[in-house]
């Protein structure tokens, strides 16, 4: 997507070395930074420099290739893949990347395997930024249909207004993948195909995901939004003022539950309790094929309460940044980092193949051949 007019993914890499856009500093500063080694790739996903599902997965894949530039034995292939895996637990993307790296350097000797890898990477991110193109088209359908809807006058004889409204939270959009996004991509080709969208924004506390880089994306693009407080999205939908919800994952089981960011369980049984349709945008590389109950099965992250809760940075009115609490005792939080919201409240998932049901049939239709 572009940022400034250019285009721009969120990872890469030139002549030998990897480059990512270190997303803590944003919207403040674009900050490029480069990944040398595994360490770099590990602090990289476990700070955040990098996030959002795919995106770490991206990240993965290039920390296994830099680690096997540096050693490309198999020991330092397996450590890689411990190191790797142990940096965030719930999105299942990284332990998807890591496996396909695995797997294809066992078959070959230690003195290509760094040239694959980092092929392997590159295909990744080509594959990734289709695969959420896709997931775009197929969302843009809805957004279509709403459309048509809208044109229809009130029953009053008025003219409907025709603003699409969409709510999402946290960051499901490009830089939480490699180009376009998950739950913003079909924002982004209803926007481009001239289409009058608006988008509620949740903030997403604590580390502000909607606030800080949703919002960043949709002002790069030129998309109107409105961010809004994590509590606001079910008094909108009671007042009509949301026609559809999209959001990402980051670990889907196969059965549908999905793990994302924390509140989107809220979100979800708000718009269940006021008809809004709720979709979650789910590219098949964060389709966890082993798991069948979300609640149950799906590791939860839990980070820091006080560094992430207590504390929050912001840019004040002079400009400059600044870490502030807002509370007696920042020590006494807590920080579960994702929710799992049961398949019964999900409309659809939306993958790069189309648009299932949240059940196991509805992804085999789609998966066959993961039956
Ligand atoms: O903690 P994060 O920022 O890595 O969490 C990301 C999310 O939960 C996103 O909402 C998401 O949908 C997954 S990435 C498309």
């Amino acid at each position: 997507m572009r940022v400034n007019g250019q285009d721009m993914r969120t990872i890469w890499d030139k002549d030998g070395k990897v480059e990512i856009i270190d997303q803590r500093f944003l919207p403040h500063e674009l900050k490029i930074i480069s990944i040398e080694t595994l360490e770099d790739a590990r602090n990289a996903i476990a700070d955040m420099k990098v996030r959002g599902a795919p995106c770490i997965g991206a990240t993965a894949m290039y920390g296994m290739a830099v680690a096997v530039r540096n050693d490309p034995s198999d020991a330092s292939l397996k450590n890689a893949q411990q190191v790797l895996n142990a940096s965030r637990p719930t999105a299942v993307n990284l332990e998807w990347a890591t496996r396909e790296c695995v797997e294809a350097a066992r078959e070959i000797s230690e003195n290509k395997r760094a040239d694959i890898l980092f092929d392997m990477a590159r295909q990744n991110c080509d594959d990734d930024a289709q695969m959420c193109s896709n997931i775009g088209d197929y969302g843009k359908v809805l957004l279509d249909e709403i459309a048509q809807n809208k044109t229809k006058k009130h029953k009053d004889g008025s003219e409907n207004d025709k603003v699409i409204n969409i709510l999402t939270h946290c960051n499901a959009g490009w830089v939480a993948t490699v180009d376009w996004g998950t739950a913003i991509s079909p924002i982004y080709k209803a926007f481009n195909a001239g289409m009058n969208v608006h988008v509620w924004v949740d903030e997403t506390r604590p580390r502000s995901q909607g606030a800080r880089l949703t919002a960043w994306e949709l002002e790069q693009h030129g998309v109107p939004y409105t961010v809004i407080t994590d509590n606001s999205g079910g008094h909108l939908m009671q007042h009509g003022l949301v026609d559809i919800c999209f959001v990402g994952t980051d670990r889907t089981t196969a059965t549908g539950d999905v793990c994302n960011k924390i509140g989107t369980y809220l979100k979800a049984l708000a718009a269940f309790d006021n008809n809004v349709p709720f979709y979650v945008c789910a590219p098949s590389n964060s389709i966890d094929w082993d798991m069948q109950d979300g609640l149950k099965e799906i590791p939860i992250e839990v980070r820091s309460g006080e560094r992430e809760v207590g504390w929050i940075t912001g840019r004040d009115e002079d400009g400059i940044i600044r870490r502030v609490t807002t509370m007696p005792d920042p020590t006494k939080t807590r920080n579960d980092a994702f929710d799992v919201t049961p398949r019964k409240y999900i409309t659809g998932l939306i993958t790069e193949r189309g648009i299932a049901n949240a059940s196991r049939a509805g992804l085999l239709q789609l998966f066959p051949e993961k039956r």
